[in-house]
C-alpha cells in the first residue's frame, strides 16, 4: 500500500478549530440540526460499523434496502458470472467499497461510491468536498457523450494533395454510412455529429475522425463498428490502403469541466492563515504547471479520486486514465489536469478539465451485481452527469492533497498509516502471505 496522504484529512486539528474525522466531517463547532434529511453530510459516519453505514444510507433515502443488501454481499460476483466477463477466469478480486460524503454538485447532494484499496483516499475526497461546500460545492459544465472513431489510411504521396478536396465530396456519405450502422442510436437522439480529416506528419498518411454522440453508452463498441464500416468502404471511394480502424481514447469533444471555490478562512492549516494557505496552494499548483515531474504526481492524486468511482460504476478505468494523460500532454508538455488560483475576494478557485468517457449502459454495468446498486446510490445519473460527478471527485481529491502538501507535508499521516499497517499485520499474523511480507523472511511455523 502506498498511501502517503493520510493527513490530507487532518484539517486544523493542531490549532483546535475543526478537527477533521476520516469521513471528512468536522467533529466540533458544527450544528448538525440544520442539515436537510437527504444531506451528504453524515456526522459520525466514519465511526459507524459497516452495516450501520449502509443503514444510514437507507434511512437517508440514498439507497433502497435491496440495494444495500446487494452491496453488503461482498461475494456477489459469482464465479459463473466472472467466468463470463473474462477468459481463463479462476475467481474474482475484491476491493473495498467506500462512500465519500459531503458532495454538493450542481446544488444536489451526492454520496460517492469509491472502490479503492488505498487508505485515506475516501477521507481526502470527503474532506475536499466539505471544503468546497462553503461556496456551494461543485459546478459542472454539461458536455455531450461524443466518442470518436479513427480510420487510418495511406495514399500514394503524389496523390496526397487531392485528399482534402476529395474528403469534402464524401463528408455527407461518411455521415450517412456511419449512422446506418446504429439506426437505434439515432432514435435515441444520438448519432454522428461530425467528420474530420487529419493530415499526419508523414506524406500520404491521413486519418478520418467520425464523432458520434453515443448517449448513455461509453461508446467504444459503437464507434469501433463505425470505424470498421468506413474502413471497408474507403478503398472503393479513393485508391488507398486502410490501416487501423478503432476509437481514440483522447475524446477531446467530450471534455468534462468542473469548478469549485473555497473560502480562505476554511483553509487554515499547519500554522498558516487562510490567505497564506491560498497562496501556498496556488504555488503548489504552479509547481505542477511548470514541471512535468511534479505534474505526474499531481495528476496521480487527481486520479486517486477519479479511478475509484470509474471502477465502482463498472466503467473502463484504463480508457479514462489513457484519455486523462493524453489530454494532459496536448500542449506538448505534460500539464496538471486541474488549475487553482486566488479569486477576486481572496477565495481559492479551482477547475478541472479532462475527458471522462463513461457510460451508464453497456459494458458490465448491467451484469455486475454491485453496479446497479452503486448507480442507484448516485441517483441513477445519465452518462454526462456521471462524468461531472467523477470529475468533481478528482477536483476534491486534488484540493485535499494540495492543501496538506502545501501547508503541513504528508509525513505525519504517513507515519500514522505505517503504524496502522504494522498493527494490521500483527492482527493477521496467522495469514501466511501477510506474515511473509511483514517479516520479509523465511516462512514461520504459522505457515
Ligand atoms: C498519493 O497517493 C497522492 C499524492 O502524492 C498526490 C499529490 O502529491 O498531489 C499525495
Amino acid at each position: 500500500m502506498t498511501s502517503n496522504d493520510l493527513n490530507l484529512v487532518h484539517g486544523q486539528g493542531a490549532s483546535g478549530l475543526d478537527l477533521q474525522t476520516s469521513d471528512g466531517s468536522l467533529s466540533r463547532n458544527e450544528d448538525t440540526t440544520t442539515l436537510p434529511p437527504r444531506s451528504s453530510r453524515i456526522p459520525g459516519f466514519a465511526q459507524m460499523p459497516v452495516r450501520a453505514r449502509l443503514n444510514a444510507l437507507v434511512e437517508r433515502d440514498f439507497l433502497s434496502r435491496d440495494c444495500a443488501d446487494a452491496l453488503s454481499d461482498a461475494g456477489s460476483l459469482t464465479s459463473e458470472l466472472a467466468d463470463n466477463f473474462i477468459e481463463n477466469c479462476i475467481g474474482s478480486f475484491a476491493l473495498p467499497l467506500g462512500v465519500a460524503t459531503n458532495f454538493l454538485i450542481d446544488g444536489r447532494e451526492f454520496l460517492i461510491p469509491m472502490a479503492v484499496e488505498e487508505s485515506s483516499v475516501v477521507a481526502a475526497a470527503s474532506h475536499g468536498a466539505k471544503l468546497a461546500r462553503s461556496r456551494g460545492g461543485f459546478f459542472t459544465t454539461p458536455t455531450k457523450s461524443i466518442a470518436t472513431s479513427q480510420i487510418q489510411f495511406k495514399v500514394d504521396p503524389t496523390e496526397a494533395a487531392k485528399i482534402p478536396v476529395w474528403f469534402e465530396t464524401v463528408r455527407a456519405e461518411i455521415i450517412t454510412r456511419a449512422n446506418a450502422c446504429h439506426p437505434r442510436l439515432l432514435n435515441r437522439g444520438g448519432g454522428t455529429t461530425g467528420v474530420e480529416l487529419r493530415i499526419l506528419s508523414k506524406p500520404g498518411v491521413f486519418v478520418i475522425h467520425v464523432h458520434v454522440d453515443t448517449r448513455e453508452a461509453m461508446g467504444a463498441n459503437i464507434v469501433n463498428t463505425i470505424a470498421e464500416e468506413i474502413g471497408r468502404w474507403l478503398p472503393s471511394a479513393f485508391p488507398c490502403r486502410v490501416g487501423l480502424k478503432i476509437l481514440t481514447n483522447l475524446t477531446v469533444h467530450r471534455i468534462t469541466r468542473v469548478r469549485c471555490e473555497v473560502e480562505s478562512k476554511n483553509l487554515e492549516m499547519g500554522g498558516f492563515t487562510g490567505p497564506e494557505a491560498v497562496e501556498r496552494i496556488v504555488e503548489a499548483w504552479e509547481f505542477a504547471d511548470l514541471d512535468p515531474y511534479r505534474a505526474a504526481t499531481h495528476n496521480k492524486g487527481v486520479m486517486n479520486g477519479i479511478d475509484p468511482v470509474v471502477i465502482a460504476t463498472g466503467n473502463d478505468w484504463r480508457a479514462v486514465e489513457a484519455g486523462a494523460h493524453a489530454f494532459a500532454s496536448l500542449t506538448g508538455q505534460y500539464k496538471p489536469l486541474t488549475r487553482w488560483w486566488k479569486g477576486d475576494v481572496g477565495q481559492l478557485v479551482g477547475e478541472i478539465a479532462l475527458p471522462v468517457a463513461v457510460g451508464t449502459v453497456g459494458g458490465v454495468t448491467r451484469l455486475h451485481p454491485s453496479v446497479q446498486s452503486i448507480l442507484a446510490l448516485l441517483g441513477n445519473p445519465d452518462a454526462n452527469e456521471l462524468s461531472g460527478i467523477i470529475a468533481s471527485v478528482g477536483l476534491a481529491q486534488n484540493l485535499s492533497a494540495l492543501r496538506a502538501l502545501a501547508c503541513e507535508g504528508i509525513q505525519r499521516g504517513h507515519m500514522a498509516l505505517h503504524e496502522k499497517n504494522i498493527e494490521m499485520l500483527r492482527r493477521y499474523d496467522h495469514m501466511p502471505s501477510l506474515t511473509a511480507v511483514a517479516r520479509g523472511s523465511e516462512p514461520t511455523q504459522n505457515q
